[in-house]
């Protein structure tokens, strides 16, 4: 069985271990801009020695960002400063993965530190869009349902991005599918109340989550890994559930989807998540075995012993960490040194590494084929 930093390779790309930064927001951005926040953060966490570096949730339209304040990729003017930021991550050895997103019913929102809900159209919010006129919650903006037009256009935004963020060099695309935005919005029963080919059955509520796939994988170039990440479970009865789950990832392979990121909830304002360490793992397990498709699984990964464990027991193949990111964004070359696996040290940093660590060189990290 392989552990936690055997490396890993998917279609042209070979990850150095099996330790993902998980995606993000950083609420930092003016019109959807990156700035030197965004290379600092992302760029200290490629220095930390994680293989992959994710972006929070990028927004494929202005109206799909969660917050006025999110990253943006519609915009041919966004990929400069993208483009430098994936330049960085890829000299410190890792690669760069960026996940496109649409926030449907959620966007229009504050920024958390600033405030709960609604941002008013005089503060900068906007119309948002949803499957059906149901809000989130209360205080969240009431959604106009999409029109059959409208769905064309985010799909035909969602292969722009690509275009994008293969412009900007990035290496990795991951779609969100996930807490509660506008493809998970679609995919559930319970947030989806359409009467047209998008809403009702199994098919035609996954109709969305297949056709941004196939939009995606069109512009994407074949050599490189396409990941998507959805909440394989609403925690709700008569939601979307993990036999669903299944299906759609035997699906979505089908179409080019290398590996599913298993995450869960977000799409319902008051259902009770049992959220602890290992909760969500047990999905990527089973849609892994049951799906024969590539997992990731994210949520409460905090102690290297735990992650190496989920890599050499099978049930996942990449892990994400969020938060224990924050904490500590050289949270590889700890677990490498609490687990006794040789890792390269930045050769800055080489005068802090345990006795025997190979110097990691500037600039080694280039990408394979291009
Ligand atoms: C500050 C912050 C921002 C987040 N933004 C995103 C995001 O942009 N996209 C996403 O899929 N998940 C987002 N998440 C969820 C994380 O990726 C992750 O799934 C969740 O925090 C559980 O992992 P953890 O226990 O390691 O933090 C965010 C989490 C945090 C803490």
């Amino acid at each position: 069985m392989p552990n936690l930093f055997d490396p890993l390779t998917i279609r042209d790309l070979t990850l150095r271990n099996r330790i993902v930064v998980s995606p993000m927001c950083q609420y930092s951005s003016a019109d959807g801009y990156a700035n030197e926040w965004h290379l600092v953060h992302l760029g200290s966490r490629a220095v930390g020695g994680a293989a992959l570096v994710m972006t929070e949730a990028t927004a494929v339209l202005p109206e799909g960002r969660i917050s006025p304040q999110d990253l943006g990729i519609w915009d041919d003017g966004h990929v400069e400063m993208l483009a430098r930021i994936v330049r960085f991550i890829h000299e410190r050895g890792a690669f760069a993965g960026m996940q496109l997103a649409h926030a449907g019913r959620k966007a229009s929102t504050y920024t958390p530190w600033k405030g709960q809900g609604a941002v008013p159209e005089n503060e900068g919010g906007w119309q948002v869009l949803g499957p059906s006129e149901d809000p989130f919650s209360e205080d969240y903006p009431k959604p106009q349902p999409l029109t059959v037009e409208g769905i064309r256009r985010v799909t035909a935004a969602f292969a722009q991005a690509a275009r994008h963020a293969r412009q900007a060099g990035f290496d990795v695309i991951e779609i969100h599918a996930a807490h509660g935005y506008l493809v998970h919005e679609f995919l559930s029963p319970l947030s989806n109340h359409r009467q047209d080919q998008y809403g009702g059955s199994f098919e035609n509520r996954t109709r969305l989550a297949r056709e941004v796939v196939e939009a995606v994988r069109k512009t994407w170039p074949e050599r490189s890994p396409l990941y998507i990440r959805i909440s394989a479970t609403d925690w709700e009865e008569g939601g979307w559930d993990p036999a669903q789950s299944v299906e759609l990832a035997r699906q979505l392979k089908a179409l080019g989807i290398d590996l599913v990121d298993c995450s869960s909830g977000g799409n319902l304002s008051l259902a009770r998540i049992p959220a602890g360490p290992g909760f969500q793992t047990p999905f990527a397990e089973r849609i892994r075995r049951e799906a024969g498709v590539l997992t990731g699984t994210v949520g409460f990964i905090t102690a290297s012993a735990q992650a190496d464990h989920i890599i050499r027991s099978g049930q996942a193949d990449l892990v994400l960490l969020a938060r224990e990111m924050l904490r500590d964004p050289y949270w590889p070359l700890r677990a490498a040194r609490e687990l006794g696996y040789p890792t390269t040290w930045p050769v800055q940093y080489l005068r802090a590494a345990p006795p025997g660590s190979e110097p990691r060189q500037p600039a080694t990290g280039s990408k394979p084929g291009r």
